[in-house]
């Protein structure tokens, strides 16, 4: 994701935040949020780029490259 960010804000700035949300003996929850001021997704797809192969738009992988399928993995 934070590649994701990185790569599609060609200016600005990109934020990664991590929030300790709880500890216990053995283990700790932390929240991850990523934040950019690039291209920005569509809301319409958002729901669907975790899909393997799918991508904002024929132009952006022109453009930007890549597979479609990093959210993929990200998600599993
Ligand atoms: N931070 C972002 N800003 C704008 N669009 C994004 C962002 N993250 C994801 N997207 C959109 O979601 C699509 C899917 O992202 P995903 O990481 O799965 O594929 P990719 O970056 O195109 O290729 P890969 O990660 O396989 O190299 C991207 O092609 C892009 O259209
Ligand atoms: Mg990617």
């Amino acid at each position: 994701m934070i590649n994701n960010a990185l790569k599609f804000t060609k200016n600005g700035e990109v934020k990664v935040m991590a929030k300790l949300i709880e500890t216990g003996d053995d283990f700790s929850r932390i929240n991850f949020a990523v934040s950019d001021t690039g291209i920005g997704i569509p809301e319409d797809k958002q729901e669907t780029i975790f899909e393997s192969f799918s991508q904002g738009s024929i132009e952006i992988n022109r453009k930007y490259g890549g597979t479609g399928l990093g959210l993929t993995i990200v998600k599993k």
